[in-house]
């Protein structure tokens, strides 16, 4: 297990390329299995959920190679129905197989996947979407058993109380594709990484209409071809760099994400007097160094187009680095809110009210020694640990690695003081 040193203070400067999106391409790596031609998908980051991926799809019986560091090649000749137990524990994307399963076999069989450390992580409206369509679901010892004898396509509301979903959509998106007759999902999830798997699909030959709306119609086809396909640009990993160049009184350029994925986050930074320049032609967007002008805020995370909830930690870090009070309110995981007791050890004066973190800016942080609890938490402490004075250490920096590639490289290259070592 590895910790992180990090010496804080310095301004970071230079341009980061971000990697393909996280939160789109295991979807569209599931997409293969609904076909049993070659498929090719470029721009694939190198994490570890990706590595947990690949080999869930392996045990499914697709032939997966790499043909250069983030190209791969799959290909699902032959496929089994039944995901083991030791990997769709170890990462919640992983039910993302279900969809194209029964789009291909009429047939899944799932462990439930655990909740985590953000909150519980139901998958009701996947099921509820699945019957829908015809399917039978039952669970006997934690296995979700999945079929149809007539997968049949109809009306479906995805909406649940905390919005869409995202993995729903793209669940019911997979199964719909070629179930015979017309699906309509209401109140789809509208996130970009749900726009590229409709038009990965739509290469694929699928039929779908009202792609980036709550509304998606799919007219189910017989069989599907192989396809060719570049992941679309990181945005959460592109906010978080970019909010890092915002808490070190830097300027960075992130490169690589459309401005128009990030309208939330670029909203709220103009709105409290953010210097930014952004240009969709290249995609870039890039801060420039303006902390001391920036004012508090108020927020609330809500499914695309609102306020990320993946960038919501970070965002704690640029609020207790703003002189006022600052509040963010979590709508999506109520309970993803693990980063502020570690933020409070860098010396930050944060209360939290039922979902609504109030941040009291402007004191300084020094350095301490903390721990990573999830992903986005992580990050958030390396961007506090960077803005802090004094040298900050980070444990079990292993959640990082799950979604963040060659994260401590990226960074050190605009500039951070970043060591990893073995942590004993
Ligand atoms: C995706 O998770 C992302 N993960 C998450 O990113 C992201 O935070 C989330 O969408 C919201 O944007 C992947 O795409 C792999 P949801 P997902 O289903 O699809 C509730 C990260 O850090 N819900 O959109 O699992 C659920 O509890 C990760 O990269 C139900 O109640 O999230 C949550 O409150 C974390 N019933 C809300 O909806 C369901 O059947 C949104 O969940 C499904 C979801």
């Amino acid at each position: 297990m590895d910790k992180v040193c990090i010496q804080g203070g310095t301004s970071l400067n230079g341009e980061v390329v971000v990697s393909g999106a996280k939160n789109a391409c295991m979807a569209m790596m599931a997409a293969s299995l609904l076909t049993d031609e070659v498929c090719i998908l470029r721009n694939v980051p190198q994490l570890r959920d990706v590595d947990f991926f690949i080999q869930l799809l392996q045990t499914l019986g697709v032939e997966i190679e790499a043909l250069e560091p983030h190209t791969w090649k799959l290909q699902a000749k032959q496929v089994v129905y039944e995901a083991p137990y030791d990997l769709v524990r170890k990462m919640r994307a992983s039910v993302c197989v279900m969809g194209a399963l029964i789009g291909r076999l009429r047939r899944a069989s799932l462990p439930l996947p655990g909740g985590c450390i953000i909150g519980n992580r139901p998958i009701d409206l996947h099921l509820k979407g699945f019957q829908k369509l015809g399917c039978s679901v039952s669970m006997e010892a934690g296995i979700v058993q999945i079929s149809a004898d007539h997968l049949q396509g109809n009306s479906v509301f995805l909406g649940g109380r905390f919005g869409s979903t995202v993995t729903g959509t793209a669940n019911l998106l997979m199964a719909a594709v070629c179930a015979p007759g017309t699906t309509t999902i209401e109140s789809a999830a509208c996130e970009p990484e749900i726009v590229d798997l409709c038009q990965l699909l739509q290469q694929m030959g699928a039929d779908i209409e009202g792609i980036g709306s709550p509304t998606l119609k799919i007219v189910g086809k017989k069989s599907l071809h192989g396809f060719d396909y570049t992941v679309v640009g990181d945005r959460i990993e592109a906010g978080t760099f970019l909010l890092a160049g915002l808490v070190t009184q830097g300027n960075v350029k992130v490169v690589g994400c459309p401005p128009q994925f990030l309208s939330a986050l670029l909203h709220v930074l103009e709105s409290i007097h953010a210097e930014i320049s952004y240009h969709p032609s290249v995609p870039s967007i890039e801060v420039f160094p303006c902390l001391e002008r920036l004012i508090p805020f108020e927020i609330t995370t809500l499914p695309f187009p609102g306020f990320p909830t993946d960038l919501q930690a970070q965002m704690c870090v640029l609020g207790i680095c703003i002189p006022g009070i600052s509040l963010i309110t979590e709508r999506i995981y109520p309970q993803r809110f693990m980063h502020l007791a570690e933020l409070q050890r860098l010396g930050a004066h944060i209360l939290l009210e039922d979902s609504t973190a109030i941040l009291q800016g402007g004191s300084a942080l020094s350095g301490s020694e903390v721990m990573a609890s999830d992903l986005r938490a992580s990050a958030a402490l390396y961007l506090a640990g960077l803005a802090a004075e004094g040298t900050t250490v980070i444990h079990r920096v292993y959640h990082v690695d799950r979604g963040y590639e060659a994260f401590d490289q990226k960074l050190r290259n605009v500039g951070a003081k970043i060591q990893r070592v073995e942590d004993h």
